[in-house]
């Protein structure tokens, strides 16, 4: 079997040694912008891991041109390791005319001989199901995440999409957990946000659990209304962590304890997903 892996994936490449031969894939870009691999080399059975971020865009058509390539070589099994799934918040159609941005990525990867996909932590778990062609593992670190924040009170998803994060976690840890909900003051057009059950955050060490922090919005509007429910402290759990703009100080300004995992690099990234699939990649083959 190969373990084949784009440049920015060796790190995570590593926690598969002993299950193949690791190859890398060559990968060049032209003055002009477009973008070319080679594949070295491939048996019957390939394992692809490729980091899809940053540089979305290239790294998803560098993807299909190596996965077209494995299919001319005539491999017969390809499963492909994708640790940040991107384009999966377009997981609905929210406007007509728009496309279902995750199910088409899905469709060119089946289209394209992919027969399994790993991915950490799904935007929505449903997106698993959009193409039955494609056997989909989703893999969320919910015990990793519950190591590190030890003596949390009560962990908060900051909306109902990310409830099903805040309840494996705080599972573990058997404490508590809710999500926020957004109220509007009809009059001053004021957003409160409030925990959905009755949870006392008074006093308490509170964990917000997401999936993406992208420009820190989200994650600050929980944590500052954390703080003013009476939190005495916010730690904050999320998995996929771009960190855009003014991301690090908007944190920095309310959150005591940031933990991110390494599907996406930065200082942040302290739990190491290699291991997770490489257990997940076992399992399938
Ligand atoms: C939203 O559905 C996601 O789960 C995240 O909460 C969101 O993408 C975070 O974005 P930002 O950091 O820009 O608020």
């Amino acid at each position: 079997m190969h373990i084949l892996t784009f440049q920015n994936a060796l790190d995570i490449a590593e926690h598969f040694e002993g299950l193949g031969k690791v190859v890398q894939v060559d990968e060049r870009t032209f003055p002009d912008g477009e973008v070319l691999v080679r594949v070295p080399e491939a048996g019957p059975v390939v394992v692809l891991i490729a980091r899809l971020y940053p540089g979305v865009n290239d790294s998803v058509f560098k993807l299909f041109l190596a996965l077209d390539a494995l299919n001319d070589m005539g491999v017969g099994r390809i499963v492909v390791v994708a640790p940040y799934l991107p384009y999966a918040r377009q997981d609905r159609r929210f406007r007509p005319g728009e496309p279902i941005s995750a199910k088409a990525l899905l469709k060119t990867l089946a289209n394209l001989s992919v027969g399994a996909l790993v991915a950490v932590d799904l935007h929505k778990p449903y997106i698993a199901d959009y193409v039955p062609r494609v056997a989909v593992r989703n893999v969320y670190p919910a015990e990793e995440f519950a190591e590190r924040l030890k003596g949390i009170d009560a962990v908060v998803s900051p909306d109902f999409g990310s409830l099903h994060r805040a309840e494996a976690v705080a599972r573990i840890l058997g404490v508590p957990y809710t999500y926020f909900e957004k109220y509007r003051d009809r009059e001053t057009g004021a957003i409160t946000l409030m925990p959905r059950r009755d949870l006392e955050l008074r006093g308490a060490r509170v964990a917000i659990v997401d999936d993406i922090l992208s420009t820190g919005g989200t994650l600050v509007d929980a944590c500052k209304a954390a703080r003013t429910l009476g939190a005495s402290e916010v730690y904050a759990a999320v998995t996929h962590c771009q960190l855009l703009k003014d991301a690090r100080e908007k944190v920095k300004s309310c959150v005591d304890r940031l933990v991110c995992t390494d599907t996406i690099l930065n200082e942040f990234a302290e739990v190491k997903v290699g291991p997770l699939l490489r257990r997940e990649v076992e399992k399938l083959l």
